[in-house]
Formats: C-alpha cells, structure tokens, sequence
C-alpha cells in the first residue's frame, strides 16, 4: 500500500520565542506519539516561507492518525502534500478535516498571565510526552489522573483538565495556590461551568486543600494543596495514584545543590505515588544541571527508568536570554 506524504503546520504561538520552541519540539513529539514508529522522512521543511513538519505515513489518513495529530501540543493545521496534481505543479496542499475534543476550553490554560507561567503549549507537550512514555500511551484522556508537585499557577492542571484528565496539584507558595483557587471559581462561574467547591484544612499537616468537581453531567475533579512536595503524597491523599505526573521544576537557582536537594527529597515519593506503567515528565533549566547528572539521580530511585531512546534523548531546547537551555526528562514507574 501505498504511503501518504502528510505536512502540519507547526503550532501557532503568540511570540518568536515560542515558534522557535514548536520548531524545536515537534517532531520529537511525532515520533514519541504512538503512530511514531511507522512514520518515514519526518524533517521540517519551508512551503512559501512557512515551516512545516513532513512525515510519510504507512497508507492512507487513518482516523487514529487524525486524532493524534489533532492532539499534538506543538503542531497546528495538517494537510496531505502532493508534488502535482494532474498538470499543476505543486507542492499542492489538501487540507485533513481535525477537531480537538476539549473537557473545558484551552482558555483555561491560556488566559491567567503571571511571572513564573511555564507556556501553556509547552505544558501540553509534556502532558503528550508523558504519556506516550507510558502503558497508557493510547488511553483516551478522560481515564487518566495526572498530578503537578509544584503546580504554581496551575497551568498543568488545566491543560491536562482540557484535554480530559482529574487533575491534582499543589505548590508551597501561598500566593499561587489561593490566587489558583480563586481562578477556578471565577473561570467557572464567568463560563458558567458547573463548580461544586470543598475547602477543607489537613490538620496534621497544617495544610489547606481545596476539592473542585467541575462540570454537571460529566464531572472531573481537581484538587488543589497548599504544602510541600516532600509530602505530596499526604497532601493529595484520597485523590489516588495518578498515571502521569508532569511539572515544571523551579527556574532562578543559581547552582545544582537546591534542585538535587529538592528531587532527593520529592522524586522516591513521587514514584512511589504513580501507577505501575505510569510515567513523570519534567522539565528544568539544564545550563548549569545538566542531562547527565539529572539522569544519575533520577535513575537511582527505586522503581524509576529514565526513557532516554530516541526522541527522548533529544528534548533540549533555548527558551530565553536568561534560560538558555531547558531541558526534558521523562521516566517510568517500573
Ligand atoms: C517553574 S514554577 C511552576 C510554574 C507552573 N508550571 C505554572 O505555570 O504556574 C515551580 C514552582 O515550584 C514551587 N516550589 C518550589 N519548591 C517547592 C516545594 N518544596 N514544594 C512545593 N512547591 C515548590 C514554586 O513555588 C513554583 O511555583
């Protein structure tokens, strides 16, 4: 059977710095993807001045393909290329119909602007590639419980919410996580999506956790703590063990000794927390920490398996003059 000539669009996204980071992202997020493996000559290319991402998919446009090029975080419109049709020259473009289902709209992720944000598209990229690392690489999201230790913001809470999942986070800063839970009530009442809201207090750890069930009919649940990530599991406790956990680790640290200080003291109890088969995704800042030393220390946690074949082992990108170059690790609970 034949193959088909497939380019995409890359993601739009609101500045340079972040088209730069689709260009460098995408076609990693291809080939983790479960249609990855039967992809031919993926490689970016320029179509009147616009970059593409080429690939040959094994036959025709399946509908599986369809829905997961529709679910990529770094890719935009797609199309089937064709050198000539008949006696028109090319490159001629036929555009594949794609919809992006949604739980709650990509707004919820996009529209709270605060210093510290992890970009949103950026978020979404870890949510994929975490779980393409892991058993449930096909499952739809809607059957998936991710967790973010150090949720700021709450960006991963809600892009993971968009596409489907129960979500549950936490963060030590007391700003975020209060201004966090005013978001969602707000967002929710503004969009008039259904909210039923518990605050409740955990006294033996002097934490506040908030428990949102959002939706009428088809309901998810959020759950929001203010607290450390050495004790993550306390604080989310009820929520269950999440198949993906995916966070941003803290930028601005000079040195290595306060980030191997902070996964020394979270990463054996986040293993511990995922589901057998269940993946961590994260990314840091690795101009002074790099990939070799943050896979020594992952790899010495019980349980844990760094994924570090291809595309896995080619995640580094630039995001800024002051974040020079960022990096992604994804590891799997054994
Ligand atoms: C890069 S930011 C995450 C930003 C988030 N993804 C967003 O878009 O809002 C890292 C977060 O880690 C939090 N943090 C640092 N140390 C922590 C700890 N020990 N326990 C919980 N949160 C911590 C910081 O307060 C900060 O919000």
């Amino acid at each position: 059977m034949s193959s088909t000539r497939i380019v995409t669009q890359l993601a739009p996204q609101r500045s340079t710095q972040y088209s730069n980071l689709a260009r460098d992202l995408a076609e990693a997020e291809v080939l983790a993807s479960p249609i990855g493996p039967g992809l031919q000559n993926v490689s970016l290319r320029s179509i009147a001045g616009q970059d593409y991402l080429q690939f040959d998919l094994p036959g025709p446009v399946t509908d599986e393909a369809v829905r997961l090029l529709a679910s990529m975080a770094m890719l935009g419109g797609v199309f089937e290329l064709f050198d000539a049709i008949g006696d028109v020259a090319g490159p001629l473009l036929r555009p594949v119909q794609t919809t992006r289902a949604a739980f709650i709209s990509p707004d919820m992720a996009a529209t709270r602007r605060y210093k510290g944000k992890t970009n949103e598209a950026f978020t979404h990229f870890l949510c994929n590639m975490a779980k393409y690392a892991s058993d449930f690489h096909s499952a739809d999201w809607s059957t998936l419980d991710v967790v973010d230790p150090l949720c700021g913001g709450g960006t991963t809470l809600f892009t993971a919410l968009s596409l489907g999942a129960d979500v549950a986070g936490l963060d030590v800063d007391r700003t975020d996580i209060e201004s966090t839970a005013s978001f969602i009530t707000q967002y929710c009442r503004e969009n008039r999506i259904a909210l039923a809201t518990k605050e409740e207090r955990l006294r033996k750890l002097g934490a506040r956790r908030w428990l949102f069930q959002i939706g009428r009919d088809d309901v998810r649940r959020c759950m929001l703590a203010l607290g450390d990530a050495g004790r993550t599991r306390e604080l989310l406790a009820g929520f269950g063990r999440p198949h993906l956990i995916v966070t941003d680790l803290p930028y601005g640290i000079q040195h290595s000794g306060p980030l191997h200080g902070l996964l020394a003291d979270c990463l054996p109890g986040w293993a511990e927390l995922l589901l057998s088969g269940g993946a961590i995704a994260f990314s840091w800042d690795s101009t002074r920490f790099d990939r070799q030393e943050m896979m020594a220390l992952v790899g010495k946690v019980a349980d844990l398996e760094v994924v570090d074949r291809p595309p896995y082992d080619r995640l580094a990108h630039r995001v800024d003059r002051v974040i020079k170059r960022r990096d992604v690790l994804v590891a799997r609970r054994r």
